[in-house]
Formats: structure tokens, C-alpha cells, sequence
């Protein structure tokens, strides 16, 4: 098989990248290593900033966001006295639309018969070769038969986890990591939200957050020590804990219901730079993760995929090789920002086990200083709606 570009993974990025390709007349073959529905089955985060709602409407895949997602103005950060409302809209002049990241990977699914972008599932043993070269080629396996695809070039949108990124030489490339010493507890219920914004509360207790997938159905978060299991967390005791850490006024609001699914998620930071390498370029989750405390993973895979499309729209139309060979400062120009925010939101709203009083201290002066202060708050605001691309 031959095309111009090979896209590994088939999650939110690679999808996204693929219908931006097509939509320009670009061929490309995306490989997925899992079927469609156990794509559709993880359940992530669910604010999407004007960058990612951008995208979906210059695809023409924003009816159903349009219609079911939530446009919210704000959100709340709870220090265990208070609500302090973030006025995103007031302070920025935009907002974020509330839409999980399972519907938008759904609707840019569904579209691919349609639109002739050719997605194989289940390709096994994904590898990359000669990506130093001008001919790189991705070898698998399918229903048990060797399969190989030569293309022009490559975009690795296959996670954390996936081929791409360990296919750079280590002397190539850096990473850059912090491991969180807990791990968020996420519960999906099908009962009203507690508030009709998001609550990020830091109490004594630990972390938790109050989100939302609908009018209907309620995302709740606490943090837990990284060795805790699930089993040891029945549904009750979730929300025992939410309504404490949450604070009084959400709790007075909060209604219980069974769980419909229940994980442990780590947190980490982590950027592997540079995000191209030959003729491999890097997107999403394949070249950094934030903590989910800001929300900012799919959103900084679409800002990827916007540089990426950009780039290669270039390259294949203008035969201007420019746009690639900038490709990974450009991204990691933004993902550095997106990393710093999801860092400082993560240390201010958690009690890390190694803090001691003056840590602490440091937390109280912080969210008494973005209390009463418009320039905090704006800080806050414009990153959580997103920096421009
Ligand atoms: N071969 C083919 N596909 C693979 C392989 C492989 N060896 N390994 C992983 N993949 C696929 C995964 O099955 C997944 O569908 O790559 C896809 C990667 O998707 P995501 O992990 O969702 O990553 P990305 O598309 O970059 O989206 C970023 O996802 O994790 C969240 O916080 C993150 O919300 C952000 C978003
Ligand atoms: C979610 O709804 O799952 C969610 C929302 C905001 C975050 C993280 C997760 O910061």
C-alpha cells in the first residue's frame, strides 16, 4: 500500500489530522491498533477549547457539539471557605464548550465512510521504518497477514503508549517528566450536576472536581495516593468524600446515583521534545501529557494537529518543505504554556504528601490573592479558554 501520509492511532488526534488531510485533498491511512467501540469506551476529559470546537466546525462535524454541548462562562476554584468564580467569559470575552472527548471522537468516527478517510482497525504490530529517510514505511499485521504501507511521511498519534515516539533514537531527542504522587478517582453517574460550572476544590481532605457530560449526566473526581485500588472505593464512599471536599454549598447540591464507570487515573507531566524527527512528526498524547487538572490533553492534541495539517498542507501543495522542518517548535511553543498552566493548577489545587506548613501557606496566600484579584484571574481565565494557535 502507498499514500502520502501514515498516521498511527486513531484517538481524537489522528482522527482529527486525517479528515483535515482529506478535506484538502492530502491521502492518507490511518492505523489503529484497537477496534472502533474499545476507542469509544475511554472515558477522558471534556472541556474543549475555541482551538478544538474551531476544528470540528472547519470540518463541518459540529452539529452535535452545537447541540448537546454545554457553552459555559466560567468555573469555580473551592479552597474549603469559599467559591471563587473564574469569570472566563467576562474576563477573556470567550468561552468553553462542555462536550466529553468519547462524543467528539464518536462524531469524527462516524464520519470517515463518508468523507473516504480509510482508518484500519486492529492493525497489529505496528512498526516504523526508515524514518530518517525520504521513504519511511509502516510495516503490521492485519487478520494475520503482513501488511506494509509506504508513505511520505508519518504523524504518530498513538498515545503515551505507542510506537512512534520510541521510534526517535534516544540521542535524537529529551524528555521531560514529573510524576504526580497521586492519581485522580473519576466517577460518571447519570444524575444532574451539583453546578451548573465546574468546581476545582482543594480541601484538607485532597483534590476534587465537580464536572459535568450533560444536563443529566454528573464527572466527579477526588485525589487518591497512587496504591490505592478500586475495589476499596464503592460508590458510596466516592460520594461521601465528594460532598465533603466539595464544600457545603455544592454538597447541599449534589445527587447520588449508581456508577456507570469508576477508574483510577496517574497524573503526570511529560514533553518529549523535539516533536519531529526525519520524516516523523509527533502529535498529541504520543509526544506529552499534562496532569487533567485545566483539561488542556485534547486540546493541546488539536492545537498539534492545526501546526501539523498546516505544515503538511504545505509541504504536498506549495512543496514548501518550511512548514515541517518548523513543525515542532511551533507546537511545543504552545505545549510548553499548556504544560506550565496544567503544572501550577495541579500544585495549587492539590496537597502534595511531601508539603509541609509553608507549602500550605503558600496555597492559602495564592488563592487569597486570585480572590481578590482581577489581573489573577484574567491569568487564570485566558489559559483555561486557551492560548491562540
Ligand atoms: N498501533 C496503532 N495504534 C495505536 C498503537 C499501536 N501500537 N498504540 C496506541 N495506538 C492508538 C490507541 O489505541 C489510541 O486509539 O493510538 C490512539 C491514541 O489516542 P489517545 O491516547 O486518545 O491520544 P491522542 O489522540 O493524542 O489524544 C489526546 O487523549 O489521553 C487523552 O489527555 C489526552 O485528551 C487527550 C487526548
Ligand atoms: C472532565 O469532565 O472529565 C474533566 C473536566 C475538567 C478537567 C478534567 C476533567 O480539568
Amino acid at each position: 500500500m502507498q499514500t502520502q501520509v501514515a498516521i498511527i492511532g486513531a484517538g481524537p488526534a489522528g482522527l482529527l489530522l486525517g479528515h483535515l488531510l482529506r478535506a484538502e485533498g492530502i491521502e492518507c491511512v490511518v492505523l489503529e491498533r484497537q477496534t472502533g467501540p474499545y476507542v469509544l469506551s475511554r472515558i477522558r476529559a471534556g472541556v474543549l477549547e475555541q482551538v478544538t470546537v474551531g476544528l470540528m466546525e472547519r470540518l463541518g462535524l459540529d452539529a452535535r457539539m452545537k447541540a448537546e454541548g454545554l457553552a459555559h462562562d466560567g468555573f469555580h476554584l473551592a479552597d474549603g471557605k469559599r467559591l471563587i468564580r473564574i469569570d472566563i467569559a467576562g474576563l477573556t470575552g470567550k468561552q468553553v464548550m462542555v462536550y466529553g472527548q468519547t462524543e467528539l471522537t464518536r462524531d469524527l468516527m462516524e464520519a470517515t465512510a463518508g468523507r473516504g478517510l480509510e482508518v484500519i482497525h486492529e492493525a497489529a504490530d505496528v512498526a516504523l521504518h526508515d524514518i530518517e529517510s525520504d521513504a519511511p514505511f509502516v510495516t503490521f499485521r492485519k487478520d494475520g497477514a503482513a501488511c506494509r504501507l509506504d508513505a511520505r511521511l508519518i504523524v504518530g498519534c498513538d498515545g503515551f503508549h505507542g510506537p512512534s515516539r520510541k521510534a526517535i533514537p534516544a540521542s535524537a531527542g529529551r524528555e521531560y517528566e514529573r510524576v504526580y504522587p497521586f492519581g485522580w478517582l473519576g466517577i460518571l453517574a447519570d444524575v444532574p450536576p451539583c453546578n451548573h460550572e465546574l468546581i476545582y476544590a482543594n480541601h484538607e481532605r485532597g483534590f476534587a472536581l465537580a464536572s459535568m457530560r450533560s444536563h443529566a449526566r454528573s464527572r466527579y473526581y477526588v485525589d487518591v495516593p497512587l496504591a490505592e485500588r478500586i475495589e476499596d472505593w464503592p460508590d458510596d464512599r466516592i460520594w461521601d468524600e465528594l460532598a465533603i471536599r466539595l464544600g457545603p454549598e455544592a454538597a447541599a447540591h449534589i445527587t447520588r446515583g449508581p456508577a456507570i464507570e469508576k477508574s483510577i487515573a496517574p497524573l503526570r507531566s511529560y514533553v518529549f521534545a523535539p516533536m519531529r524527527h526525519g520524516s516523523l512528526m509527533l502529535c498529541g498524547d504520543s509526544a506529552h501529557i499534562v496532569p487533567p487538572t485545566g483539561a488542556k490533553g485534547l486540546n493541546l492534541a488539536a492545537s498539534d494537529v492545526h501546526y501539523a495539517a498546516e505544515a503538511l498542507v504545505r509541504f504536498f501543495k506549495a512543496k514548501d518543505p518550511d512548514g515541517i522542518s518548523g513543525y515542532s517548535d511551533k507546537a511545543l511553543a504552545r505545549v510548553w504554556k499548556s504544560e506550565r498552566f496544567s503544572w501550577s493548577l495541579t500544585r495549587l489545587m492539590h496537597r502534595f504528601p511531601e508539603d509541609g506548613a509553608f507549602e500550605r501557606a503558600m496555597q492559602v496566600a495564592e488563592l487569597d490573592y486570585i480572590a481578590g484579584s482581577r489581573a489573577a484571574q484574567t491569568s487564570i481565565a485566558e489559559n483555561y479558554v486557551g492560548l491562540p494557535v
